[in-house]
Parts: structure tokens; C-alpha cells; sequence
């Protein structure tokens, strides 16, 4: 079949990671006989750099023509690029944001799964590592306080700042529809977490979840609060299937998850609307104090376009042959300096992209 992906290489080490997601995408099509077509989206700091803004109407139009996105990540060092010198709306991640509301990419999947061999890598004591843990954070990705009203005023020589965090109930509904389906189809468990004992958008949100709970009566519901779960993901990660959340506590919980899978850099992401489309990306950063070094780990980008072809194209079983390349690979002892441990040979990203490719089956 042919398909078309929008590449966004990105910024930092965008370029490397998405190289080597798309050698693997390559190769998935050599064996099984696909052809990929790639548009070239500029985003973030490279869009700056040649139109003067993050993301342009033509770089909307160009992604929304396509059946998927495969992203690496934007951003740059805040003291140091000249991309921080521009007002806030015209800086790297306000491209971002503005791409992930054009496209109404409101459902954020970012799976944290234990791997057997990355068990040296997870910084938890044995006895809380147990049997492992694998868990799908749904994260809400365009209301919150990424969307709210923002200011900044002075008044009698004091500045004051204020951003508003807002969510309404089809907001609320939509994702948490999705939760509950993506936990019928794993353990049947969500676990929705919030500050109901502070916000009232929390108290709207648990109110809203526990109503779509009524329509799924296998799926077991529970509440947490987000100080509690930050201490959960560290204390027993094994409870969690599930975790259902808003846009902000995703964004820091799901960094934390990540640490405990070894490294933030084994993270992917889809990022969802209501029909097949949807853009990939890991969830990390584009790491400038590594950028152009080869160290970057290339994984969550890998696992990233795993996630495309399950997705967006419906490619199940080309998606599974990337996720096995990438558990042969760790099997077979190879590591990028973020999860590297005794007795396994450290590798650069561009190495571990062939590696990884070299294993589709
Ligand atoms: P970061 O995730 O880029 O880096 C945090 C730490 O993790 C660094 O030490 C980095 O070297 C390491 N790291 C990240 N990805 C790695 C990988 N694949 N392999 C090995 N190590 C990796 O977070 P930051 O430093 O807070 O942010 C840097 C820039 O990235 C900022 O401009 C920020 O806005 C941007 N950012 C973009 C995205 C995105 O595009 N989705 C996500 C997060 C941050
Ligand atoms: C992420 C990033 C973004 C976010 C930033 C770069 C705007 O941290 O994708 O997790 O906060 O959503
Ligand atoms: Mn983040």
C-alpha cells in the first residue's frame, strides 16, 4: 500500500532521531512491500529560522494532507538560542502547542512498559520492580493550563502573571472515552488522577470520568490525587494500567514514568483526534546538550513510528516486527549511554537505528 507521512525532523537531536525512526520505516516497507511517501513539515526552531515563525498555515496544511506525522522534538537551550530572544507566542513550542490544537490532537498515548532487559537500567530496588510494570498514560493534550487565558501585567511597578486552567465536560468526556476504551483492550483498569481537593476543573473532571465509567462496567475506576500518584509511580508502578490525567500533570507524570522504563529516552507518544490521523513523537526533549553527538538514544522515536503504523495505518503486524527489533536488539546487549550498564556495548544512535533495522522481520 502507498501512504503518506509528514517528517518533522525538528530541532536539536530531531534530525538524528527522526533519521533513524525513518531507516526503520524504510525497511518495514522494503519487507513487506509498502511504499511511504514523506513530506517535509518544518516546526519549531527550523520553521523560525526560515519563515520567521514556529509553524506556518502551509505546514498545518501539508500534515493535515497526510495519514500520519512522525515527529522528533523541537525547542533549544533558553539561555543560550536566539529562538528565546522572540516574544513567548513566537518561540519554538508555541509552534508546537498551536499544531497540536490546528490538528485537534486532544489524546495523548504515552506507554511506560518495563522492558525484561532494561531492568539494570530502572533506578527502583528490586523488590519494587516486581514482575514489572506496563502502563498507558492518557494524557489530555489541548485544554488545561497549555490553552487557558495568559498575561502578564504590572501595576504600581509589580508584575503579576496569570494563566488559567480550564476544562469542560466534552473536553473532559472525549478523552475519557478514549481511556476507557484503550483499557478494554489492556487490563481493564483506569486510574484518573487529579487535585479535586483544590481545583474545581479537577472536581468537574472526576465528576465527568465517573460518568463515562457508567458505560463501562468491566472497567475498574479509581481516583488519585497527582502528589499521590507521583509518589505511587515510584513507590509500586506495578498498580497502574491505565492513568488517566490532564495536560499539564501528563507532562511531568509522564516524565517521571519514563525514568522508571530506564530512561527518557525509551518514551514514545501518539497524539490523537477523533479519526485515524495522528501525530508520533517521543516524549522527551531535543536534548541540545547532546545534539549532534550521536548519543542520542533513538528508541522512543523507533517506538514512535511503531505506534504510527498500529494506529494510523493499520498496520498491526508491521508495528509488532518493529517492536520485536527493538527487544532483539536490547537482548542482544547493545545500549546507548542513557541506559547503558555493565557488561553491554555502548553504541551510538546512528548504530542502534541500523541495528534496530537490520532485525525487521
Ligand atoms: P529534554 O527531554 O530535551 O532533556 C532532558 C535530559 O534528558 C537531558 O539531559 C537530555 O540529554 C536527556 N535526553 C532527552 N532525550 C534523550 C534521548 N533520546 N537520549 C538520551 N538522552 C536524552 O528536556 P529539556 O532539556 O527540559 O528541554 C530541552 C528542549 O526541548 C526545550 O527547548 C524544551 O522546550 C524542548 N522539549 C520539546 C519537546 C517536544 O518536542 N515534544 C518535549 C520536551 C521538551
Ligand atoms: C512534551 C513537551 C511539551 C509539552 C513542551 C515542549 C511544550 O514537554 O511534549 O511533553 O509540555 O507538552
Ligand atoms: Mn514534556
Amino acid at each position: 500500500m502507498n501512504y503518506k507521512i509528514a517528517l518533522i525532523r525538528g530541532d536539536g537531536i530531531g534530525p538524528e532521531i527522526v533519521r533513524e525512526a525513518k531507516k526503520v520505516l524504510d525497511k518495514v516497507c522494503d519487507i513487506y512491500g509498502h511504499t511511504f511517501s514523506y513530506e517535509e513539515v518544518l516546526l519549531g526552531g527550523a520553521s523560525i529560522d526560515v519563515h520567521g515563525v514556529p509553524l506556518t498555515e502551509e505546514a498545518v496544511e501539508t500534515a493535515r494532507s497526510c495519514d500520519a506525522v512522525l515527529m522528533g522534538s523541537i525547542g533549544g537551550d533558553a539561555r543560550t538560542s536566539p529562538w528565546y530572544q522572540l516574544e513567548p507566542s513566537k518561540r519554538p513550542e508555541a509552534g508546537l502547542l498551536a499544531i497540536r490544537k490546528q490538528l485537534n490532537l486532544f489524546a495523548n498515548l504515552r506507554p511506560a512498559y518495563l522492558y525484561e532487559e532494561l531492568k539494570d537500567a530502572c533506578p527502583l530496588k528490586e523488590e519494587i520492580i516486581g514482575e514489572g510494570f506496563d502502563m498507558m498514560i492518557m494524557r489530555e493534550l489541548t485544554g488545561g493550563l497549555y490553552f487557558g487565558e495568559r498575561r502578564t501585567t504590572v501595576e504600581d511597578g509589580v508584575e503579576t502573571a496569570v494563566d488559567t486552567l480550564t476544562y469542560n465536560e466534552k473536553e473532559i468526556r472525549r478523552i475519557a472515552v478514549r481511556a476507557f476504551d484503550i483499557a478494554m483492550k489492556r487490563r481493564k483498569k483506569v486510574t484518573s488522577v487529579d487535585k479535586a481537593n483544590v481545583l474545581d476543573s479537577s472536581r468537574l473532571w472526576r465528576k465527568v470520568v465517573e460518568d463515562v465509567a457508567k458505560d463501562y462496567p468491566e472497567v475498574a475506576l479509581d481516583h488519585m490525587l497527582v502528589d499521590n500518584c507521583a509518589m505511587q509511580l515510584v513507590h509500586n508502578p506495578g498498580q497502574f494500567d491505565v492513568i488517566l490525567t490532564e495536560n499539564m500533570f501528563g507532562d511531568i507524570l509522564s516524565d517521571e514514568a519514563s525514568m522508571v522504563t530506564g530512561s527518557i529516552g525509551m518514551l514514545s507518544s501518539a497524539s490523537l483526534n477523533e479519526t485515524k490521523f495522528g501525530l508520533y513523537e517521543p516524549s522527551h526533549g531535543s536534548a541540545p546538550d547532546i545534539a549532534g553527538k550521536d548519543l542520542a538514544n533513538p528508541i522512543a522515536t523507533i517506538l514512535s513510528a511503531a505506534m504510527l503504523l498500529r494506529y494510523s495505518l493499520d498496520l498491526d503486524k508491521e508495528a509488532d516486527a518493529v517492536e520485536a527489533a527493538v527487544q532483539k536488539v536490547l537482548k542482544g546487549g547493545y545500549r546507548t549511554g542513557d541506559i547503558m550498564a555493565d557488561g553491554m556495548e555502548q553504541v551510538g544512535t546512528k548504530r542502534m537505528g541500523d541495528l534496530i533495522a537490520a532485525e525487521i522481520r
